[in-house]
């Protein structure tokens, strides 16, 4: 058997690769082309999913105008929430299925695309909603067929989720972050507009911007889809494959894209040039972690989203404890690299590499010291908090938020080596503090 790309097959372990991703359309003004898209799809009658912040902005209106041009008949619906829950996602399924509609558009971030996902989902095939949710909370049903077209447009340079089939939201019941997976939850088509990042506020813009760093990272430094067993029909092949040559690919590109220019767009809004590249990392990196996965640091930002007491994100709407969920995967991502770099260190001395460290003459040993220290230099340059005691947690909330990231199982199956409950404790005593 040829080996792929220097990937060793192994035996029993999956020899073979998808590629599966929402077409995309990227570019400046690419907002106000929605409606012709949504014509073209056969939609005739759309649900607008947003938030109430984005409902009265220029970018809603924009796309909003465009659907009503195309003579498609709109209803905005704007109660998504920045953390969605099951009780928000079940609001929009119960708005869809009133509405009868033929198609969704969201504007927002990743929480009204995810939105739009499970809205479209349940009023498509009604089902309890324990059905489709993530095992072992839920069923993990399969979803029976095609869903209505989706158009997603994103509003922050972060999630990526226009271009993936994943809808993550808090379980209010469980006090636990899960999803619902699948292929068939990909939008449709998702529209890029750069234009979008002129107004993020900084510590937006930083935050999503560091969860597209992790995507990219975790994707590269995954478990290679080759050591993963090979799944017992075609159909039963996880999205989150593990590494693969594709995957590589963009997660490379992305992260050289964020080392060069994520200091410079957080710190200056009129730098609409870095700006508009972190837009362009932000999909590459969703279609690379679409078909790899992410590990470590974001089970990790789960306990941490989700165990939060009083820290408030600055320029987050609302008045309740949050961590926003790329603060929460970053804060975690220096001590992941120190202790994941010895199974893969010439994986993690590139990724060193591109995002922007010296690495000339560091030898393989010191990988994870040299980019733990270079995630860490770009936290400071943009105001991240100093590890997950700069967002309020102590020695004594560790075995807390072990008892959070051990349930996400998936997630650190697709880490590198594998990770159990003390090594979890050891992994968030050395994130409390970085500097
Ligand atoms: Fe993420």
């Amino acid at each position: 058997m040829i080996c792929c790309q220097g990937y060793e097959f192994v035996p029993g372990g999956d020899t073979t690769f998808e590629v599966d991703t929402s077409r995309v359309k990227y570019g400046s003004g690419a907002l106000r082309e929605v409606g012709s898209d949504a014509r073209e799809l056969g939609m005739t009658r759309v649900a607008l999913v947003t938030d109430r912040a984005l409902a009265a902005s220029a970018y809603v209106d924009a796309v909003r105008a465009s659907l009503r041009d195309a003579g498609i008949d709109v209803a905005v619906y704007d109660e998504s929430r920045v953390e969605p829950t099951d009780a928000s996602f079940g609001a929009a399924a119960d708005f869809a299925r009133d509405g009868r509609f033929d198609g969704f558009v969201s504007v927002g971030g990743g929480s009204s695309i995810d939105t739009a996902k499970a809205a479209n989902l349940y009023s498509t095939y009604p089902d309890a909603f324990d059905a489709y949710v993530n095992a072992p909370i839920g069923g993990a049903k399969p979803i029976p067929g095609a869903l209505r077209p989706h158009i997603a447009c994103p509003t922050t340079s972060g999630t990526g989720a226009e271009v993936t089939g994943i809808a993550i939201f808090d379980y209010l019941a469980h006090h636990a972050k899960t999803g619902i997976a699948s292929k068939r939850l990909k939008p449709t088509l998702g529209v890029i507009d750069p234009d979008v990042t002129a107004t993020l506020p900084k510590n937006v813009l930083a935050c999503s911007g560091f969860d597209v760093l992790s995507h990219a990272l975790e994707s590269y430094t995954a478990r290679p889809y080759t050591q993963r067993a090979r799944p017992e029909t075609p159909g039963a092949r996880p999205m989150s494959q593990g590494a693969n040559p594709f995957s590589d690919i963009a997660s490379a590109e992305a992260m050289r894209i964020l080392g060069a220019n994520i200091v410079a767009a957080v710190n200056d809004p009129h730098d609409a040039a870095a700006r508009e590249r972190m837009m362009f990392a932000a999909t590459l990196a969703g279609i690379g972690f679409g078909n790899a996965g992410v590990h470590v640091p974001h089970a990790m930002s789960y306990a941490v989203a989700g165990l939060v007491r009083e820290y408030h994100a600055a320029e987050y709407p609302g008045t309740e404890a949050i961590v926003p969920h790329g603060m929460a995967v970053i804060v975690n991502a220096p001590a992941s690299a120190r202790f994941l770099a010895s199974a893969n260190p010439a994986r993690h001395l590139e990724a060193a590499a591109l995002l922007g460290a010296e690495t000339t003459g560091v030898s393989n040993g010191d990988a994870g010291e040299v980019l733990a220290r270079r995630i860490e230099e770009l936290m400071r340059a943009t105001g991240m908090p100093n590890g997950i005691g700069g967002v309020g947690f102590a020695t004594a909330d560790v075995a807390a938020l072990r008892g959070g990231a051990l349930p996400q199982k998936r997630l650190l199956a697709n880490a590198p080596r594998p990770i159990d409950g003390p090594d979890l404790e050891a992994l968030f005593a050395s994130a409390l503090a970085y500097w």
